[in-house]
């Protein structure tokens, strides 16, 4: 599975891309308006300087010529740049007037396994179900990953699940078991799925046993 960071925080793409193991960055509206007073298209400037894989920049507009007239725009930033685009019906008009062209596109609030059809039939690269945000509602998000796998499967078709929404380390794991080609996943969660106490008390073990040996 494929591991982007969903932030336009510069400082916490910078740790994620450290470890090496960073393969792309999604952004949204909401993400760009946490970091005040930055310009969208200069932090996906910077973003694009760090990160060599996709870097999702999303359209604020729902018309399809306007859509079409802002990613004409966001992919002069950087060779790397997808365009994000929302799953309506001028979303999906857009996308395979994109796609059509050799632009990436990533199709996002995916709720239900048909959106995620007919965005692979518009030649989407990444189709962006939302899982925490079923969670948040009492149902299981988990279960939309699932239903998109089997669909592509049955059919071949090569738009990437994109697990979005990713609120703790166990949407990860179960992106992962459920067959997500990525996760995007914020910060905080990436640096829990480094983490288990036991790893830490196991290396004081041995280095506390190793200096003992030493005197
Ligand atoms: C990423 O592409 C999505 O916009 C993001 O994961 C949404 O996450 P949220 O539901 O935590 O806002």
């Amino acid at each position: 599975m494929k591991i982007f960071i969903d932030t336009a925080n510069l400082d916490e793409i910078r740790q994620a891309h450290e470890l090496g193991v960073l393969d792309g960055v999604t952004t949204n509206p909401s993400l760009v308006a946490k970091e005040k007073g930055v310009d969208f298209k200069t932090r996906l400037k910077e973003i694009c300087q760090i990160v060599k894989g996709p870097v999702s920049a999303e359209v604020v507009s729902v018309k399809a010529d306007e859509m079409l007239r802002e990613a004409s725009e966001l992919i002069k930033i950087a060779d790397n740049i997808t365009i994000k685009l929302p799953t309506i019906r001028e979303g999906v008009i857009a996308c395979k007037k994109l796609s059509s062209q050799g632009v990436k596109v990533n199709m996002t609030l995916c709720f239900q396994p048909l959106q995620a059809l007919i965005v692979a039939k518009a030649g989407a690269t990444f189709v962006s179900p939302f899982i925490g945000r079923f969670d948040d509602q009492g149902e299981e998000g988990m279960k939309v990953i699932r239903d998109i796998r089997t669909i592509y499967d049955n059919y071949e078709f090569k738009t990437q699940i994109l697990a979005a929404s990713i609120r703790s380390p166990y949407h990860a794991v179960q992106a992962a078991e459920a067959g997500a080609d990525v996760a995007t996943i914020p910060f905080n969660v990436i640096e829990k799925m480094l983490f288990h106490p036991l790893t830490d008390i196991g290396l004081k073990r041995f280095l506390d046993d190793w200096n003992k040996a030493q005197k």
